[in-house]
C-alpha cells in the first residue's frame, strides 16, 4: 500500500507516493528526492506576477543587467527552472538565448546529489548555475557566493528566494541559527521572497523522524521561536534586520504564504 508522506506538513495534506521514494530515509534537512511531486512550483507560480521581476527592477533603473537572484536550497531545482521561466515569461521547449542578460540565478542547496540532478537535468544553462553549499557554512557562504557576484562586479543580489526551507534551518539550527540565516539574507539581497513552513509542518518532521526511529531534530524541543512562523518571520525581518514587508502574495493550497520584502535602501 502506498506510504503517506509525514515530511514537511506532508501527510496533512493527503499527498501519497510509492514507499520507494521514501527509501532515501531521513532527509533531515528536507532534502527529498522528489519534492516537486508533493509540493509543484505551480502552486507557488499562479500567485507571482510573472512580471514582478521586471516590475522591481524597471529597465531604466537596471543600469547593471542582468538580475542577479539567489534561490537558497534549491534542491533538484525544479522550482528554479520554473521560476526562471516565469519571470522570463519563457514557455515550454523555448530556448532564449537571450535570457541570460536578462535573469542569473545561482542555486545552492546543501545536498550534492540534487545538484548534480539540477545540474544534468537543467534546460537553461547559461541563466542558472547550480552549487553544492551549505548556507549555515559562514566561510564556503563567503567564498561562493563573492566569486558569483564578482563576475557581474557586484557585492549583493538583486532578490533571493527562500522557499520552504526556514524550518529546516530552525530544526537544525535553532533561534540562533534561523535568525542568522535570515540576518545573512537580508545584507545580502535587496529583495527577499520568503515561503516558510507553517508551526504544523515542524510536528509533522519531528513525527516522521521519529516514526523512522530517528533522533529528534536536536533543537525542536527547545525552539522558543514557534507558532505563527509567518508572523515570527516578518518580525525578525522587520523589526530586527531592518527589512520592510512589500507584500503577501497570498496562501498556497499547503497553507503557506509567499512574503515579500525589501531591504530598506534598495
Ligand atoms: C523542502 S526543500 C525546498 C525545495 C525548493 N526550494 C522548493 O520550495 O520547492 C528544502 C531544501 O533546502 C535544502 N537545505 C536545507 N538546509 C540547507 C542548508 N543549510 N544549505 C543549503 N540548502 C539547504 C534541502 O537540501 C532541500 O533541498
Amino acid at each position: 500500500a502506498p506510504a503517506k508522506l509525514t515530511g514537511e506538513g506532508i501527510g496533512e495534506n493527503a499527498a501519497e507516493e510509492e514507499p520507494r521514494v521514501l527509501e532515501p530515509g531521513a532527509a533531515p534537512f528536507g532534502n527529498f528526492r522528489h519534492y516537486s511531486r508533493f509540493h509543484p512550483p505551480e502552486q507557488r507560480l499562479r500567485l507571482l506576477p510573472p512580471e514582478l521581476l521586471r516590475r522591481l527592477f524597471p529597465p531604466e533603473r537596471s543600469e547593471a543587467r542582468p538580475i542577479l537572484g539567489l534561490d537558497v536550497g534549491c534542491n533538484s531545482g525544479d522550482l528554479s527552472v520554473a521560476l526562471y521561466k516565469h519571470f522570463l515569461s519563457l514557455h515550454d521547449g523555448e530556448n532564449c538565448s537571450d535570457a541570460s542578460r536578462e535573469l542569473r540565478l545561482l542555486c545552492c542547496d546543501i545536498d550534492p546529489v540534487l545538484v548534480e540532478r539540477a545540474k544534468k537535468e537543467c534546460p537553461f544553462p547559461d541563466g542558472l548555475n547550480f552549487i553544492t553549499l551549505d548556507f549555515m557554512n559562514q566561510r564556503t557562504r563567503k567564498v561562493l557566493l563573492s566569486s558569483f557576484l564578482s563576475q557581474f562586479g557586484r557585492s549583493v543580489f538583486d532578490i533571493g528566494f527562500c522557499m520552504s526551507i526556514t524550518m529546516w534551518i530552525h530544526l537544525n539550527h535553532g533561534d540562533h541559527g534561523l535568525w542568522e540565516f535570515l540576518a545573512h539574507l537580508s545584507s545580502l539581497c535587496r529583495y527577499l521572497l520568503v515561503e516558510p513552513q507553517p508551526w504544523k509542518c515542524y510536528r509533522a518532521a519531528a513525527r516522521r523522524l521519529r516514526k523512522l526511529g530517528l533522533h529528534d531534530f536536536d533543537h525542536f524541543h527547545s525552539l522558543a521561536i514557534r507558532g505563527d512562523m509567518a508572523n515570527q518571520i516578518v518580525q525578525i525581518l522587520t523589526q530586527d534586520h531592518g527589512m520592510e514587508l512589500v507584500c503577501c502574495f497570498g496562501n498556497t493550497s499547503w497553507d503557506r504564504s509567499l512574503l515579500l520584502f525589501r531591504a530598506s535602501d534598495p
